[in-house]
């Protein structure tokens, strides 16, 4: 545990800007200190937040548990304010071969074949016009699972966290010492 948790420090800190650096040691040590510490900077979803049916079954704590990491998966091109969803060729990589006789995996290679997006169902979005990034989030040192939950642990993906409320951003703010006047996120 405290190895991993120096791993982590060391991967922030090496990654992350000179200018970043006081911010990033703070928010790790505040994420590492104790999971409670990680938990209210972006408090639990307190409302029902039963998963959407997705079209195929797809198991983060399954494919997790494999070694992967959510940048295999996740990236964030510019302008930094979206993150990715992995094509479904890049699922092949392992199902061409991999459970290739059951129905989700024949239904994933029709659409990695028609070269089509799999559309599947959003699970957290802020209300349009809202100004939002991820970078500048992750360039703080902001961990995914700070504001998505425990994502490692969860068959199906849903709304584990209250990070699209306004009051979750202004929480986490005022805890960090970053912006909270108004035209921070809404701008005019
Ligand atoms: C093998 C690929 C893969 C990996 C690795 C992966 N994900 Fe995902 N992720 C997906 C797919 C596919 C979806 C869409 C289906 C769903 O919501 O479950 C998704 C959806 C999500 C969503 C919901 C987005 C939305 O609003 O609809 C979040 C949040 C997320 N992933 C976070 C993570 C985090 C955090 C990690 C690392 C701990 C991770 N993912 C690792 C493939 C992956
Ligand atoms: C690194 C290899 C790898 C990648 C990449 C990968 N998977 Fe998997 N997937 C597996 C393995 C291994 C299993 C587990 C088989 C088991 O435990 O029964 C699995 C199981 C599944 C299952 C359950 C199949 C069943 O009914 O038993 C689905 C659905 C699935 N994966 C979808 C996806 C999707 C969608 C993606 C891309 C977002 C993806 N996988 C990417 C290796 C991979
Ligand atoms: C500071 C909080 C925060 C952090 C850190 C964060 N996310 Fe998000 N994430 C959000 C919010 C808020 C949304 C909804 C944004 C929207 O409406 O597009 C979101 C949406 C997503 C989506 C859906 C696509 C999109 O961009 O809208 C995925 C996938 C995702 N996050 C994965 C991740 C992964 C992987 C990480 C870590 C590398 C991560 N997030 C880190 C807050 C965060
Ligand atoms: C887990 C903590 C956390 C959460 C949750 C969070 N933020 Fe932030 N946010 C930060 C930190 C820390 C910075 C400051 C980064 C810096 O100064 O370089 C920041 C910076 C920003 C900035 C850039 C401000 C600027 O101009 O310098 C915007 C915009 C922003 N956040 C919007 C949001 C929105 C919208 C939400 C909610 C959907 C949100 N944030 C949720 C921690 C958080
Ligand atoms: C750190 C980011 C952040 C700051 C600062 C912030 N807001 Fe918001 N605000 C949000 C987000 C995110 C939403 C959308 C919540 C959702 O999607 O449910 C929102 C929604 C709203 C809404 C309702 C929806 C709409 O857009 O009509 C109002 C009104 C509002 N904010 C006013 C304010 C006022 C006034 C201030 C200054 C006192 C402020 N906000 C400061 C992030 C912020």
């Amino acid at each position: 545990m405290v190895k991993r948790i120096g791993w982590i420090a060391a991967a922030v800190i090496t990654s992350t800007l000179a200018a970043f650096l006081f911010l990033a040691a703070d928010l790790t040590e505040q994420q590492a200190a104790s999971p409670q510490a990680a938990k209210q900077m972006v408090p639990d979803n307190p409302s029902e937040h039963t998963p959407p049916a997705q079209p195929i079954p797809y198991s983060h704590k399954k494919h997790l548990a494999l070694g992967l990491d959510c940048k295999d998966c996740h990236t964030n091109p510019q302008p930094g304010k979206l993150m990715t969803f992995p094509d479904a060729s890049k699922c092949m990589l392992c199902h061409v071969t991999v459970s290739k006789d059951k129905v989700s995996i024949e239904k994933l290679a029709e659409y990695a074949k028609s070269k089509q997006a799999i559309p599947w169902i959003r699970v957290y979005a802020v209300l349009p016009g809202v100004a939002w990034n991820h970078r500048v989030h992750l360039e703080a040192g902001v961990t995914c699972e700070t504001c998505h939950g425990q994502v490692r642990q969860i068959e199906a993906m849903s709304e584990l966290t209250s990070v699209t409320t306004m009051y979750s951003c202004l929480n986490c703010h005022e805890m960090n010492h970053a912006k909270t006047a108004c035209d921070t996120c809404h701008k005019h």
